[in-house]
């Protein structure tokens, strides 16, 4: 089979989108529109990748600039066929040439692979949908051959019947292709270039049609607007929420749950509603989710129970801990097995060891903890002195106690107790109790203030 170049189209302004960002970088599941066509692109492995952009849309090679792909701008956009035009001096002879759209997000791989598989010829990629509205019509002859394909203006009242519609996408021999465009004329009722013309000069040459349907209809959902970008984005929550479903996660709601990346999940595990996951999270066996809460980048082991409107972002957290609610653990967070954090209780670049614990209002930055350590309600690691920041190490078996500063850099040795309510500004030895804190003194016949009159 002739090697693959695909042409990602995404010219277009986006005027409906009433935006200041150009259509494609909308986001969608977390991420730009064109990214997933050239996510999904990328995996075909194409011999070229091809984006045709916009006047104004320098922005889009500047994000995707990740990718191994042409840029190509197209200006002024007088139509697709004249879009594909611009690509064409990139694409070698000997291939076949894929076109996708950049607005068109959720096409799947395994549509396109049936697309390869169709034949040699030109195929076409169709849909028959009960409102055929504003859609290209696939116009057959008896034989169920295609003849051409014909835009919703430039359609005849017979031709308006039609529900089978042109979805854009399409495959061609690249040589033959590149013919046919540079024989496109625009002589239509919106005076541009249409790719679609192709197909009449493919069937007046011989050259087979075929048609191919995607598995699924969202798959070749064009966003125009805030308001079908909103469509489509639930329309693809509801397919992850079926996925997890199908491998048997519990969803409190399916409806109400936000996969925003690759969310992977152990046996038995259940996430209430309205939690967010982004980018790659993995969650272990028996893992409890509590509602609300956002999970970024991060890796929950077997057992663990994370309780509502907790945070957590680019952090590895052990099996049996206990999180929240309402805690926040920060990037670079390492929790080993049984560790608990409770409620507004925040973790930054640290790791702490098993069993130990942080129950109430504390903040734990830059510092390592050791195993068993209890850290009372309050403690601050003051990890930062204005200009540079600095480690807390406490070792196994500390008891620090409520209300805390450990001011850094500073080591607490392992079985040491720490008092409450204590400035800690050097090290603690080991085993001791330690503690800063002035003497209790009370004031005799001290009498409150009262308002004045
Ligand atoms: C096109 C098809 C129509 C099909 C429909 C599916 C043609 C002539 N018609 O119509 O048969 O049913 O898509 O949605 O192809 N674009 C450019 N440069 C341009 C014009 C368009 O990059 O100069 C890109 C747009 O960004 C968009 C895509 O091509 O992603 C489709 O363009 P649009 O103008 O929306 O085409 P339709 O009129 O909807
Ligand atoms: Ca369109």
């Amino acid at each position: 089979m002739n090697p693959l170049n695909i042409v990602i189209l995404a010219a277009g302004k986006g005027t409906r989108m009433y935006s200041g960002k150009t259509k494609v970088l909308h986001a969608l599941a977390g991420k730009p529109l064109v990214q997933h066509v050239l996510d999904c692109a990328t995996a075909l492995h194409p011999q070229q990748i091809c984006v045709v952009y916009g006047h104004g849309g320098e922005a889009v090679p500047r994000a995707m600039q990740q990718y191994a792909a042409k840029f190509v701008i197209q200006e002024p956009q007088l139509g697709t066929g004249h879009a594909l035009q611009q690509a064409m001096p990139h694409l070698g002879d000997d291939s076949r040439t894929l076109v996708l759209y950049g607005d068109v997000p959720l096409i799947q791989q395994s549509t396109l692979h049936q697309m390869q598989q169709a034949g040699s010829g030109l195929v076409l990629l169709t849909v028959h949908l009960d409102n055929p509205t504003g859609y290209g019509r696939i116009v057959r002859n008896e034989q169920e051959d295609v003849l051409s394909i014909v835009e919703e203006k430039d359609a005849s009242p017979e031709q308006r019947e039609i529900r089978e519609v042109n979805t854009g996408i399409l495959l061609a021999p690249t040589n033959k292709l590149r013919e046919w465009l540079a024989n496109l004329s625009n002589n239509n009722a919106q005076g541009e270039y249409y790719l679609t013309d192709i197909v009449c000069m493919a069937v007046q040459q011989g050259v087979a049609v075929h048609t191919v349907h995607p598995a699924h209809e969202w798959e070749i959902h064009g966003i125009n607007s805030k308001s079908q970008l909103a469509v489509l984005e639930r329309t693809w929550q509801q397919v992850e929420a079926s996925r997890l479903l199908a491998h048997g996660v519990t969803l409190a709601d399916p409806a109400r749950l936000d996969v925003r990346g690759k969310l992977v999940c152990g046996r038995d595990v259940e996430i209430d509603v309205g939690c967010i996951f982004e980018g790659e999270v993995r969650l272990g066996n028996d893992v409890r989710v509590g509602a609300y809460s956002v999970i970024k980048n991060a890796a929950i082991a077997d057992g663990t129970n994370i309780s509502p409107y907790s945070h957590i972002d680019s952090s590895e957290v052990g099996a049996n801990c206990r999180i929240g609610p309402y805690a926040r653990l920060r990037p670079g967070t390492r929790l080993h097995d049984e560790v608990h954090i409770g409620n507004f209780v925040e973790v930054k670049n640290s790791e702490i060891a098993q069993a130990s614990k942080a129950n109430h209002l504390s903040y734990i930055g830059d510092s390592s903890v050791g195993r068993r350590v209890n850290i009372g309600a309050g403690t601050i690691t003051c990890n930062y002195d204005g200009a540079n920041k600095h480690r807390t190490v406490i070792e196994d078996d500390v008891f620090v106690g409520s209300g805390t500063q450990l001011v850094a850099p500073l080591k607490v040795g392992k079985g040491a107790t720490i008092g409450a309510g204590s400035a800690i500004t050097h090290d603690v030895p080991e085993e001791e109790l330690t503690l800063s804190r002035a003497k209790q003194t009370t004031v005799r016949g001290w009498k409150r203030p009262v308002k004045k009159k």
